[in-house]
C-alpha cells in the first residue's frame, strides 16, 4: 500500500481509546517515528478520564531507559516480561550495568544514554532531575519520552521556575525537548509499589497510574505501555496540570501505600475513584 509523507506501510496493531482499546492488524499507514498507531478519541464515560486496557495481544516495543536505579530497574523488569525490549543507560556507562542486563535476560543491553535514546520506540527519562539537560535532545526527535522526574530541591539543588511555580517538572523537560512528546508518567509510585502492584488486563485488583501531556496520541501510546506492564492509565490532562501528583500531594506516593503497614508494605490498588479524589485534593506548594 502507498502511504503520505513519513508514514509507512505497517501491519501491527491500530489501538484506538474508545473506553476500551481495540486492536487490529489489517494494513494500515503507521508513523514509524511515534511507535504504534493511536488515536484518542473519547474516554470512559463510566469513570471520567481513565484510560482503561483490554488484552493487546503481540504489543512489543523496545523501550530505551535514560537512567536506570530504582524506578529505571523497575520498568525494565516489568518491560521485559511483558515481552519488550529495552535498551538501559546510566551517567557512568554501559560496563557499569552488566548485572543489571544480565538479571534481565536476553531482552535487555547496556548502551550510552543517547544509544539508548535512539533505540528506544518510547524511551523513559528516570535521573534525579538536576540531570535533565544532559538529556540527548536530537535522538529523541519526534519521539514519545515518558518523564518519571521528581523536583527534590535538597537533591537537585534549587531551580526558580520550579520555586516559583510558573511552571512544572515534565513542562521542563519538555521544554529541553520541544520536537519530542513528553509524557508524565510513573512520577507518584514508589518503585517497590510499582514493582509489586502491576497486574493483568481485566484484574479487578489493578491499579491506575497517572499521565499527563500535550499530545493525546503520545498520551494513548503510553497508555497502551502501561497496559502491557500491569497498570491503567488515568489521564489527568496536560502538562500544565502534571502539578497535581507531583512531590507532597495528595496523589502522591501514599495513594499505593497500604494504611496500617509498616512502609512499604505490600502497596495498596489505587483505583480511579481514590486517585480522582487524591488529585482532586491537591493544593500548590505555595497554598500548603
Ligand atoms: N525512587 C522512587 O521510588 C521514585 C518514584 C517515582 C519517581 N522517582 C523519580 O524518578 C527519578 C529517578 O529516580 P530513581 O529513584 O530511579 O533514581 P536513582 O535510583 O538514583 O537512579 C538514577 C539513575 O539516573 C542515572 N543518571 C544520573 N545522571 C544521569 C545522566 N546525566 N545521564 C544518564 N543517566 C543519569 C543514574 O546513573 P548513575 O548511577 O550511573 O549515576 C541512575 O541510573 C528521580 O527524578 C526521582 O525523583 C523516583
Amino acid at each position: 500500500m502507498r502511504c503520505p509523507g513519513t508514514l509507512l506501510p505497517g501491519s501491527g496493531p491500530r489501538v484506538t481509546l474508545m473506553g476500551v482499546f481495540s486492536t487490529t492488524q489489517e494494513p494500515h499507514c503507521r508513523d514509524v517515528t511515534k511507535g504504534l498507531h493511536v488515536e484518542a478519541r473519547q474516554v470512559d464515560a463510566r469513570v471520567g478520564n481513565r484510560l482503561t486496557g483490554a488484552r493487546l495481544g503481540a504489543y512489543v516495543t523496545t523501550i530505551g531507559l535514560i537512567g536506570s536505579g530504582h524506578i529505571g530497574s523497575t520498568v525494565a523488569r516489568l518491560a521485559v516480561d511483558a515481552g519488550h525490549d529495552v535498551v538501559l543507560s546510566n551517567s557512568r556507562g554501559p560496563e557499569t550495568l552488566t548485572d543489571l542486563v544480565d538479571d534481565l535476560g536476553p531482552r535487555a543491553r547496556a548502551a550510552t544514554a543517547a544509544e539508548a535514546a535512539a533505540a528506544g520506540d518510547i524511551v523513559i527519562v528516570t535521573v534525579p532531575l538536576k540531570a535533565y539537560r544532559d538529556v540527548p535532545v536530537e535522538p529523541l526527535r519526534g519521539k514519545v519520552v515518558v518523564d518519571t522526574n521528581n523536583y527534590y530541591p535538597e537533591r537537585d539543588g534549587h531551580i526558580a521556575e520550579l520555586d516559583d511555580e510558573s511552571t512544572t517538572t515534565s513542562e521542563l523537560l519538555q521544554a529541553h525537548l520541544p520536537e519530542s512528546h513528553v509524557v508524565k508518567a510513573f512520577n507518584n509510585i514508589y518503585f517497590v509499589h510499582l514493582g509489586a502492584l502491576a497486574r493483568p488486563a481485566g484484574s479487578p485488583d489493578r491499579s491506575v497510574l497517572p499521565i499527563a501531556g500535550d499530545d493525546e496520541a503520545a498520551k494513548g501510546t503510553v497508555a497502551q505501555f502501561l497496559d502491557s506492564i500491569g497498570y491503567d492509565a488515568y489521564d489527568v490532562g496536560p502538562l500544565a496540570e502534571g502539578w497535581r501528583y507531583q512531590r507532597d500531594t495528595a496523589a502522591y506516593a501514599g495513594v499505593y501505600i497500604q494504611p496500617g503497614e509498616d512502609f512499604p508494605g505490600s502497596g495498596r490498588q489505587a483505583t480511579p475513584e481514590l486517585l480522582r479524589e487524591k488529585l482532586a485534593a491537591a493544593v500548590r506548594y505555595r497554598d500548603m
